[in-house]
């Protein structure tokens, strides 16, 4: 019995005690075949990883860390966006479950008071037919203590239990996810970024701030305009050209 009320994310949930990454077998399974919706869930990592191949530290019992399958019918310009919906839909969950407030940093931290809880990792599969799946992972720290920390994230991470002093149910967490997730990705793909992108938003912290954007090979500063329809971070420099932001670290600088 899951308390699930979805009809297609969750349908199928491949559900292990441990493993190294969740993203790893759900592109084993995407690659066998397997079901748009199909969620694989863990209580430990043993090789979580993050993006821009920084490791992710997944505590035993004490997070959700889980990848869900996708195979929408967009072309795969359109996989970035699906991570800024994901992260109102983990913006919303958290919402539902505690009495937090959480806010997105562009385009896919989600903090609370100023430290990240939440990172999420977009991951695609595609071929010369499109995309073939998009793997979206999500790690969401529940009920970690400072300890349960590496040492050099102590000071930039945070857990829901840490901010509420309360133990958070993941199970509840889990369903309300899976919930907001369906709803938010089928508003995606058949209405477009539109309402989402208002959605998203209302919950940033980047909008309107002055931020530095740290790219490969340069580092932008200026004011955070916007998001565009297709996710692109809006960066107004002093000389007031403005940028598009396609993937960079932001840090505020106010
Ligand atoms: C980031 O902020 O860098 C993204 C972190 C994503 C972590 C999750 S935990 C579940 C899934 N499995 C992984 O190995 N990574 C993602």
């Amino acid at each position: 019995q899951t308390g699930l009320t979805t009809k297609r994310i969750g349908q199928k949930i491949e559900y292990v005690e441990s493993c190294p990454s969740t993203q790893i077998i759900a592109h084993q399974l995407a690659q066998e075949g397997a079901p748009d919706g199909t969620v694989v869930l863990t209580e430990t990592q043993t090789a979580g990883r993050g993006r821009l191949a920084r490791k992710w530290d997944s505590a035993a019992q004490k997070g959700v860390w889980m990848s869900i399958i996708l195979r929408p019918d967009v072309v795969p310009q359109k996989a970035p966006q699906f991570t800024l919906v994901t992260a109102v839909a983990v913006v919303r969950a958290i919402e539902e479950v505690t009495r937090l407030q959480p806010k997105i940093k562009w385009p896919n931290d989600i903090l609370l008071n100023g430290k990240k809880c939440t990172g999420i990792l977009t991951e695609l599969q595609s071929d010369a037919d499109g995309i073939q799946a998009l793997i979206i992972g999500i790690g969401l720290n529940v009920n970690q203590e400072k300890k349960d920390f590496d040492p050099e994230v102590q000071e930039i991470a945070t857990s829901l239990k840490l901010e509420s002093g309360e133990t958070v149910s993941r199970q509840k967490l889990v369903q309300s996810l899976l919930y907001y997730m369906e709803i938010y990705t089928q508003l995606y793909i058949e209405e477009g970024f539109g309402m989402l992108k208002i959605l998203w938003e209302s919950y940033s912290t980047t909008i309107g701030q002055p931020v530095r954007a740290r790219m490969t090979n340069q580092t932008l500063e200026g004011i955070a305009e916007g998001i565009t329809d297709d996710g692109v971070l809006q960066l107004r420099t002093a000389d007031g050209k403005l940028h598009g932001i396609y993937s960079a670290d932001i840090e505020m600088t106010n």
